[in-house]
């Protein structure tokens, strides 16, 4: 299976190309130039260089395109709308699109499904809910949409951000109202193996099963590292949800995991 990964180098990108090793898997990085240049299975790509991107899928001829890529949003948009134009008449083609739990960030009253209306107010939301539309409309079936929300991973952004700001004796500003669910980079992986390897369709909601504040998970990430980082905690009147939970039951077991679950796997072997 000729699989292209657009955003390889990010975090869902690495942790996708590291569980797909043993399929004919390139995929795309944009400025992490040093890191990438001397391998041949990895292409520069800017969201805005919508020729380069047409001659790369030309030559590349890819089955299975996954985007979890990030970059100025107009651009992306152009591009995904060129993706549809090739991917046009390929009926064995199938595209696994990454969007957010903030499709839904007008509706913060209730955790969200699979199902449920999307209704987003941000600039960012409205961008992954006008990209999800176009995608849905122009491929039916073969897009595979993965709605997730905060990403965690051994080496992730957040993680070193919080040592970081820790060490330094920084404050961490956290909310005690925001409800979320989280997921790991490998539990995306692993969903995504699965729903290639048995064909999966729809839109899935990759994340914990239960819900915890944005402000208690962070307090326990501290605890897990042995850290007492100072906490600035912003409290609103009322709760507010941004968790995408899943009503799907057609993933494997070990798909579906509580946050404690999470934290165990994500500081196995975790040295501080
Ligand atoms: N991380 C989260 O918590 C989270 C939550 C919800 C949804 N998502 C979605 O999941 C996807 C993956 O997120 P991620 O956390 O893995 O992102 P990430 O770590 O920031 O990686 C983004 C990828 O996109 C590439 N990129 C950045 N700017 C670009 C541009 N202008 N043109 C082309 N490529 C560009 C990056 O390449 P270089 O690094 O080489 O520049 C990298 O490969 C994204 O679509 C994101 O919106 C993420």
């Amino acid at each position: 299976m000729k699989i292209l990964i657009l955003g390889a180098s990010g975090l869902v990108g690495r942790a996708l190309r590291q569980k797909l090793f043993a399929e004919d898997v390139c995929g795309t990085y944009c400025r992490q130039i040093d890191a990438y240049h001397a391998d041949d299975k990895m292409f520069r790509l800017d969201a805005t260089d919508g020729n380069r991107f047409t001659e790369l899928l030309q030559a590349v001829k890819p089955q299975v395109i996954i985007s979890c890529m990030r970059g100025d949003f107009a651009a992306q948009l152009c591009l995904h709308r060129r993706l549809t134009k090739f991917l046009k008449g390929k009926e064995d083609s199938r595209l696994i699109y990454f969007s957010t739990a903030n499709v839904f960030d007008n509706s913060l009253t209730a955790p969200h499904y699979e199902n449920d209306t999307l209704d987003a107010k941000s600039e960012y939301g409205v961008f992954k809910m006008q990209c999800e539309a176009l995608l849905r409309e122009a491929l039916g079936s073969r897009c595979v949409i993965l709605r997730i929300p905060e990403v965690w991973g051994k080496d992730c952004p957040r993680l070193s951000a919080m040592k970081a700001m820790a060490k330094n004796g920084q404050a961490i500003h956290v909310y005690e109202n925001d409800f979320l669910n989280y997921t790991l980079d490998s539990q995306i992986a692993d969903c995504v193996q699965e729903i290639l390897q048995k064909d999966l369709r729809g839109v899935f909601h990759v994340g914990t099963s239960d819900m915890c504040s944005h402000a208690e998970f962070r307090r326990k990430i501290a605890k897990q590292l042995h850290l007492a980082p100072l906490f600035e905690a912003e409290r609103s009147e009322e709760n507010a949800f941004q968790a995408v939970l899943t009503a799907r039951s057609d993933l494997p077991a070990a798909q579906y995991f509580t946050i404690d679950m999470l934290l165990d796997r994500l500081f196995q072997s975790e040295s501080v």
